[in-house]
């Protein structure tokens, strides 16, 4: 289950991504050269997911460090100190793009007497690192996650958390389709996820390619179905976990929460330890981007579907409370509420 959908060209001059805002209609690849280019795909969706992003970032940086004149030699680091904040300020809430950044410029500054071609290469394995660390930390995540499941089982999910999202299995789409290849037989139903679609674009996609049995749903259908008694468990992705375990992940994944603590069905958030953020305490401190309200009224119509000048809000994720988490699973095992002791003692 493996999807190439970030990743270096053969050159190493430009980094290049499945353009995830064609998708499904089309499958074309993109290549990013310049830092507008590279901060202009994060910031419009182009590659989205906390995970890839992170990955893209990493890739990101070596392209641009590549660009850097070798003269003066120590305006190497400043540069690409610049570069990073840069693309850093792309998108606020996920924070792999931030993790990935810091990783890559604290290596350079750790080899900053190195020659500039060595130097290079090693920021260029670091990138490659990155992303082969997440595809371990997906199939860990997707043995865990399928062990808390059962054949058969009909299974909610929101936004979009698998390959695309990712660089292997995904995490709340891991155990899906790794038990789609083991003959679990789950019945999916995926939130389209409004305002971008994330759901019907990209997980419909996903999950039918696999050939998992999946019915899509309006975000405002999810209580009934729930309701109906056809939810044995919801599995959602993350885009950062503080450490207390509030979540933040796609707007409407709090409300998903909320349905199945009223029905007393299992939610599951599943995500990397590069996604738990031990600095914020708690999901009060997560800053929630806030995008442009044209998403909700005009995007995806053929005319706008609201009268001129309305006012929107858009913002991208919410947070969900730890204690409407029944588990957070991670590739270090799964974790039970309370959170914070247990992520300080393993990720600290
Ligand atoms: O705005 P997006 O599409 O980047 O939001 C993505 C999500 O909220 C995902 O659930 C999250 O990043 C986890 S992806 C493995």
């Amino acid at each position: 289950m493996y999807v190439e959908n970030v990743h270096l060209t053969e050159d190493g001059y430009a980094v290049e991504i499945i353009d995830q805002t064609l998708l499904p209609g089309e499958k074309r690849f993109l290549q990013c050269r310049t830092a507008r280019e590279c901060f202009e795909a994060i910031s419009s969706l182009r590659v989205r997911g906390a995970p890839a992003i992170g990955i893209f970032a990493g890739y990101a940086l070596y392209v641009l460090a590549r660009q850097i004149p070798e003269e003066p030699a120590d305006g190497f680091l400043p540069r690409l100190r610049e570069l990073a904040a840069y693309l850093d300020g792309a998108r606020p809430t996920a924070v792999n793009l931030h993790h990935a950044l810091r990783r890559m410029v604290s290596l350079a500054e750790q080899n900053r007497f190195l020659a500039r071609t060595e130097l290079l290469a090693i920021l260029r394995r670091e990138a490659e690192a990155i992303q082969m660390e997440d595809a371990a930390m997906n199939r860990a995540i997707s043995e865990y996650g399928l062990s808390l499941l059962r054949p058969g089982d009909g299974i909610l999910t929101h936004c979009n958390a698998g390959p695309l999202a990712t660089s292997e299995y995904g995490t709340a789409l891991g155990p899906l389709l790794l038990g789609q290849e083991r003959g679990y037989g789950f019945h999916v139903f995926a939130d389209e996820t409004r305002p971008l679609l994330q759901g019907a674009r990209l997980t419909a996609y996903e999950l039918l390619s696999a050939g998992v049995d999946v019915t899509l749903i309006c975000d405002n259908m999810a209580s009934i179905v729930m309701g109906q008694g056809r939810v044995k468990a919801c599995l959602v992705g993350c885009d950062r976990i503080a450490a207390n375990g509030d979540t933040a992940n796609k707007i409407g994944t709090s409300g998903v929460a909320i349905l199945a603590k009223h029905y007393g069905i299992p939610f599951y958030v599943l995500g990397p330890s590069t996604t738990i953020d031990l600095s914020t305490p708690t999901g009060r401190e997560i800053v929630i981007e806030e995008r442009d309200g044209r998403e909700i009224a005009e995007k995806f119509f053929e005319i706008p579907q609201a009268p001129a000048g309305v006012k929107c809000f858009n913002p991208a994720f919410d947070v969900t409370p730890a204690e409407l988490i029944t588990a957070i699973i991670t590739e270090k095992g799964i974790f039970r509420y309370p959170y914070q002791d247990r992520f300080a003692a393993v990720f600290g």
